[in-house]
């Protein structure tokens, strides 16, 4: 169905047919926008999630391969056992840490471990503490299984990092859980190895699960090595850590994430696993296998390709009156803010509307950033040029007395 047949008053329904839980889950944000630009003619979209370069051809292949060789039936519940022992290689090769097939579950995208991490853990009457704004997932997953959330706010002006000792304030005796997503989406964010730790050690003296969100641990810029959580524990007692190809290899629609955790984590997670997807997509986990195995050279050429247009982007937010930028150190995304009390979501409508700019509106993140916008430059670099001839002189016109 296109995206602009789809029926948003679904999600507002208040039919007593659906389970009240539901409500939790907001107006999908970047949705609506994309349904209203989809209606316009000549938009620029900086509100894209996911890499626009093409999947690596040997990836594609061995998706291929594996369907004409009759790897179309379910794997084993945990995953293809070729696929779990080529990630426990690999994560032990780069972190220089001993992990064990065992210690891994292959999920539907990061999207379904994060769901088994996230309800697997939260209930009535369990806190968890979330960066604010995050990824949309995490505190609807939360709020569904009726856990309470606190979110620790950050900000533009402080690059958007998350102050290690905030979170650990606001620990309280019923906090089961904290979500951390280093680089972040929609910030770009990366945290330094000395907050990981922080938290990571607080978390774990106190009893509390880390659920770590490394979705773009390979869009690390400027050369820098990546700190993973798995290279801030001491053992994964208390840590699941969700990555997939989705983002490093370009392979979003083909599904392929996982979770890392304790065996006995993965053992209670995979029994749940069975009752939500059963198995992920084989063809796929078969190409995931090459990507481990095959070239880095689409790495190495995606980070190259996406310097640069950050640090186009970053000239242009500075160049652009009202907006306060940074320079994001991951990822694919730069979240500026506005002038305190701008309204992020009228600005985004507009600047729509007006210049046929699509960006995605900082509430649809979370409450604490209401005046900022989402800019993600997964685009061509001649879109990032274009838009930014629209916006400057339209933002120029503006005032947020
Ligand atoms: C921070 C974050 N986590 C998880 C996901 C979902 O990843 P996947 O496509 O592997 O389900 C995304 C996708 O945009 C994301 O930005």
């Amino acid at each position: 169905m296109p995206l602009s047949n789809m029926d948003f008053e679904f999600y507002e329904s208040e039919d007593p047919i659906w389970n009240p839980a539901l409500m939790t889950i907001p107006i999908p944000g970047i949705r609506k926008m994309v349904n209203l630009a989809s209606q316009l003619d000549d938009v620029i979209h900086l509100s894209i999630g996911q890499p626009d370069l093409p999947t690596p051809q040997n990836v594609v292949n061995a998706a291929v391969e594996a369907m004409q060789r009759g790897q179309t039936g379910y794997t084993m519940d945990a995953g293809l056992p070729e696929l779990l022992e080529s990630l426990a290689i690999y994560y032990g090769e780069r972190y220089n840490r001993t992990l064990n097939p065992e210690n891994i579950m292959i999920t539907t995208g990061a999207t379904e471990a994060l769901y088994l991490a996230i309800t697997a853990v939260s209930a009535p009457g369990r806190h968890f503490i979330v960066p604010d704004p995050a990824f949309m997932l995490y505190s609807p997953l939360i709020r569904m299984n009726g856990g309470e959330v606190t979110e620790i706010p950050t900000r533009a002006e402080n690059n958007h990092q998350i102050d290690p000792d905030e979170v650990i304030d606001a620990i309280e005796p019923h906090t089961y859980g904290i979500i951390l997503n280093s680089p972040s989406n929609p910030t770009g964010t990366v945290y330094p190895r000395e907050t990981l730790e922080k938290i990571v050690e607080e978390a774990a003296y106190r009893g509390i699960q880390i659920i770590s969100d490394e979705v773009y641990d390979h869009l690390i810029y400027d050369g820098k090595t990546y700190p993973s959580v798995l290279s801030c524990c001491s053992d994964l007692d208390h840590v699941m850590v969700v990555s997939s190809f989705s983002k490093t290899y370009s392979m979003a629609g083909m599904r392929i994430g996982w979770l890392i955790g304790s065996q006995g984590a993965i053992k209670k997670l995979r029994r749940y696993h069975m009752f939500t997807t059963t198995v992920a997509n084989t063809p796929c986990q078969w190409a995931g296998v090459e990507a481990l195995h095959g070239s880095n050279d689409f790495i190495h050429y995606m980070l190259d390709e996406y310097t640069k247009r950050r640090d186009r982007l970053v000239e242009l937010v500075d160049q652009t009156p009202h907006l306060t930028g940074y320079k994001p150190e991951g990822a694919f995304y730069l979240f500026p803010s506005l002038p305190e009390g701008a309204n992020g979501t009228n600005v985004a409508l507009r600047l729509l509307k007006e210049t046929g700019v699509c960006t995605i509106p900082g509430e649809t993140f979370g409450s604490s950033c209401n005046n900022s916008l989402r800019l993600s430059y997964s685009t061509s670099m001649e879109n990032i040029e274009k838009s930014f001839e629209r916006i400057i002189p339209w933002m120029e016109q503006q005032d947020f007395d």
